[in-house]
């Protein structure tokens, strides 16, 4: 019989214990960021129903990146590419229950057909955090911060990533008279996203393709975008900059639109993405409701805090580990780790007949700071030793 391979599906990722170490130590500066500027927690199924990326999404994600699929009732239903048309059809359906405006935050796991490189891959998490009900650039200007506390959260300097913001609006007035069919708008605007990624001829001939005339973004100025910058210099980001050629690639945004960069070029992709979309919420329906939100990858992150050298050594989440002399002492061990649970450690037990050595370089290899032994001498006395395997010190408890 043919043996069955051990490699995960192509571009998605086990996660072994010290990679999930790394994973929940992301996730719990992005949660606790988040919490701090009053942000909500929501949640919603991977499953959605195929049309709800057609209308808006933009033609790659939906035609070459999603993963989708019939179902036995003969419905089309996709994997969540993103987590923005999910949270716009939620608050769209509870719109008068809720009561506006919303922060709400969420980490789903997301999943493109794209092909896997450095900071790309085909299911990846995501922090989404977004802001419903505010129209003005406060409002854009509070997201944007979050973005930037987060960055400051991981330890990284002012100097080390760099926040680019552009308007929406500016680029469709700049190509709307240049274009040679004004039907082309997106396909120009998701150009420009792909820059970075093509050879400067190829991206000018692609463009020399869609538009009349040629354009000079480096001298394109816009007042909305200016005063945003202005006010988040003035609250002491230092490291954000108007950019004239950022594009996104979703048909959604109406407004302000921002990445966030590394600024070593080991890491090209950008860490967040996100701006303005007032209109997506009119799509199920009734009054618009305007929001802005950006997104942020795992992957990208994770890229970044390796780059910096700024990932915290992880210790396990075992406290101490109980060794035995002999196997006849592991009832003892028992009784002795449930009181430790009960006052709050968490720790596990030798079950193995292995030399004490042995059993302490377990818990080296595992990252679990301190051990027990038990033997006959404590059994009598009741008395343990704690030792801590860094420091070597030992405390009797
Ligand atoms: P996005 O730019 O497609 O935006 O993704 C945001 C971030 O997610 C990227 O900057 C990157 O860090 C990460 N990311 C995206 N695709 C992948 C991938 N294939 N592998 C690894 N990481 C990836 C959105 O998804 C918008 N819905 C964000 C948003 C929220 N806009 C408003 N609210």
């Amino acid at each position: 019989m043919k043996k069955l391979g051990t490699e995960p599906y192509k571009g998605v990722r086990d996660f072994y214990p010290a990679d999930m170490a790394v994973q929940k130590y992301i996730f719990k500066v992005w949660q606790d960021t988040v919490e701090s500027f009053g942000y909500e927690e929501y949640g919603a199924s991977v499953l959605e129903p195929a049309e709800l990326y057609r209308a808006k999404s933009g033609e790659e994600i939906v035609n070459e990146q999603t993963y989708t699929f019939l179902d036995r009732g003969k419905r089309e239903v996709t994997l969540r590419p993103e987590m923005t048309p999910t949270v716009a059809r939620m608050v769209a359906a509870k719109r008068r229950e809720l009561g506006l405006p919303l922060r709400w935050y969420s980490i789903p796991n997301l999943f493109r057909y794209e092909q896997p490189q450095r900071g790309r891959v085909r299911e990846h998490w995501q922090l989404n955090v977004d802001l419903f009900g505010i129209d003005s650039i406060d409002a854009d200007a509070e997201v944007i911060s979050l973005a930037y506390y987060i960055m400051k959260n991981f330890g990284a300097k002012d100097e080390d990533f760099e926040i680019r913001i552009n308007s929406r609006e500016l680029l469709e007035k700049i190509f709307t008279d240049k274009l040679k069919d004004e039907n082309d708008l997106s396909k120009a605007i998701r150009l420009l996203d792909r820059k970075e990624k093509m050879a400067p001829d190829e991206f000018e001939q692609a463009m020399k393709e869609l538009t009349a005339e040629k354009i000079d973004l480096a001298f394109e100025k816009n007042e909305e975008v200016a005063l945003l910058v202005d006010s988040l210099k003035q609250a002491g980001l230092t490291n954000v900059i108007f950019d004239a050629t950022l594009a996104r690639g979703f048909d959604y945004y109406t407004g302000t639109i921002f990445e966030i960069f590394d600024t070593n070029p080991a890491n090209k992709r950008a860490l967040f993405g996100g701006g303005r979309y007032d209109d997506l919420t009119s799509l199920f329906g009734g009054d618009r409701i305007p929001a802005v939100g950006f997104g942020m990858g795992d992957v990208t992150i994770r890229d970044f805090l390796e780059t910096h050298k700024l990932l915290p050594d992880l210790k396990s989440t075992t406290d101490i580990h109980i060794c035995t002399l002999d196997s006849e002492f592991i009832t003892e061990a028992e009784k002795l780790a449930a009181k430790l649970r009960a006052e709050g450690k968490n720790v596990s037990v030798n079950l193995t007949d292995k030399k004490i050595g042995d059993q302490i370089a377990y818990a080296d290899k595992h990252g679990i700071a301190a051990v027990i032994v038990i033997g006959e001498e404590e059994v009598k006395t009741g008395k343990f030793k704690v030792k801590d395997l860094k420091s070597g010190i030992e405390k009797l408890l």
